[in-house]
This record gives structure tokens, sequence and C-alpha cells, in this order.
């Protein structure tokens, strides 16, 4: 298997007197998507701050390319190829879909763009903005206001505004939260497309999205990694089927 490029050791986060993410390993590789799932409030979104320097982490260490990240800003860490989406969408929504695109480009990128002059530069954002756009099946849709979308579309959005900085490494919190059926089989299939590319950790309550894009699976419970490997590893694993018995539909596809 190829090197991972990101990977956690033993990652941990307090709130206070509570644990949020407890001892947490684990690694991403271009070309799979790993899937993280648990119950509400088991640690997954702090655990997607963690990896993209929205939050510091109290112990352990979070690798990219083999160089601890730890104190380094997220503007840093998504320049440097972390891409995140949040569990709640945050586009901009009085602008266009295309504008939309081209401040994520832009505010992402600037070191990389520094070698061009001023012209090059508006071309360079621009061409990055449209391809971005292009990835995400929203080239249609440029020139509408954002806020016209449907709630699909604004996911997708941000998937683009997440493309548009160039990442390898994509953490998806949640983008399929409140799609109907259609929308949500059409983010799985972009998801199932940008992996061959990146390295995609992604968080997700669908199971049947977990399981048509799961290469490996990480179960959390209150912090901590129940159970991690591939998706029949976890599904027969003595201690996920204890935690689910009666509960979410893990089991079942
Ligand atoms: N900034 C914060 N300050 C204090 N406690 C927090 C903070 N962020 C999260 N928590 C707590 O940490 C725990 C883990 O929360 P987190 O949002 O990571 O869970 P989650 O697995 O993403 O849940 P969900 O499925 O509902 O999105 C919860 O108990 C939550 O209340
Ligand atoms: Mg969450």
């Amino acid at each position: 298997m190829s090197e991972a490029i990101l990977r956690t050791e033993g990652l941990t986060k307090r709130f206070g007197g509570l644990v949020a993410v407890s001892d947490v390993s684990l690694d991403l590789h271009v070309g799979e998507v790993h899937v993280v799932i648990g119950p509400n409030g088991a640690g997954k979104s702090t655990l997607t701050n963690l990896l993209s320097g929205d939050l510091p982490a109290t112990s352990g260490r979070v690798m990219l390319d083999g160089r601890d990240i730890a104190g380094l800003s997220s503007d840093q860490i998504s320049r440097m190829g972390v891409g995140r989406s949040y569990q709640k969408t945050n586009i901009f929504l009085p602008f266009t879909v295309f504008e939309n695109a081209r401040l994520a480009a832009q505010s992402r990128t600037p070191y990389a763009l520094r070698v061009f002059s001023g012209a090059e530069q508006y071309e360079a954002i621009n061409a990055l903005a449209s391809s971005a756009l292009e990835s995400a099946g929203l080239a249609h849709r440029a020139q509408r206001v954002a806020a016209t979308l449907s709630h699909g579309e604004q996911r997708q959005l941000e998937i683009a505004m997440c493309l548009a900085t160039q990442p390898r490494v994509l953490l998806l919190d949640e983008p399929l939260a409140g799609m109907g059926p259609h929308e949500s089989q059409r983010m799985v299939e972009l998801i199932g497309k940008l992996r061959s590319d990146h390295a995609i950790m992604l968080i997700e309550h669908d199971m049947d999205a977990v399981f048509a894009l799961a290469n490996r699976l990480t179960v959390m419970v209150n912090g901590e990694v129940l159970e991690t490997g591939s998706p029949e590893q976890v599904r027969s694993s003595p201690a996920v089927q204890a935690a689910y018995l009666g509960g979410e539909e893990l089991l079942h596809e």
C-alpha cells in the first residue's frame, strides 16, 4: 500500500473534563475513502477539526507527509493540501457559484500563485475556480446566485470550493446531510470519482453511502476507536455488533 499522506497517532482532544477524541490513530491514503461512523457526539467532527487545524490537539500527533503539523494554522494546513467541508454549509449565499469558487481558490492559494504576474494570477485563479466547478458537476450553475441553488447543489458547491484549493486530502463532514435520495446518489458518485486522486476521510450516517464508498471503515464511540478495518471486518466485529445491537442500521445494508 502507498505511504499515508495523513496519519494520526494517539490523537486526543479534551474539552474540560470531556474527552471528545481519545487516543485515535488512523491514516489516509490516496485512492481510498476512509469512512468514520459513530453515534452523535462520538467525536467525529472534533477529529476533523484536529486534522484540519481548526482545533489544537491536547496530545498526540497529526503527521502530513511524515511531518508533524502541530501548531500550524488551518490556513497553513490548507495550503499544504488538506481541504475540508463543514457539517453545516459554509458558502457565501449572496455571491454567484463562480464567485464562491473563485474566493476559495484565491484565499487558499496565494503562495502557490506567487510566481505569476497580476493578470496571470487573475487567469490562474479563474481557471482553478472553473476546473473545481467542473469536477464537482456544477459548471452549468456557475452564474447562479448560491442562495438559489438546491440544498444538494449547495453541498456540491462546498466540495467545489474545497477542490479549488487543490487539496490532496479531503475531509468531508457529513456531505450528504439533509439531501434527498437523488442528490445523495449524485454526491456518492462525485466522492467515488474524487477517490482516484485524493485521500478522503468521509464522516457519514447514511449506511447505503457508507458501504457504497468505504475502502476502510472506522467506528468511533465516546471519542474512541471501537473498530477499524475493511467494511467486512468492521461489520463482523463482535465489539461493533454489541455496541450497535438493537440500535442503528449499521449491520444491514
Ligand atoms: N468546542 C467545543 N467545546 C466543548 N465541547 C465540545 C466542543 N465541540 C464538541 N464538543 C463535545 O465533544 C463531543 C464530540 O462532539 P462532535 O461534534 O465531535 O461529535 P460528532 O461525532 O461529530 O457528532 P454528530 O454526529 O452529532 O455530528 C460532544 O460531546 C460535544 O458536545
Ligand atoms: Mg459532527
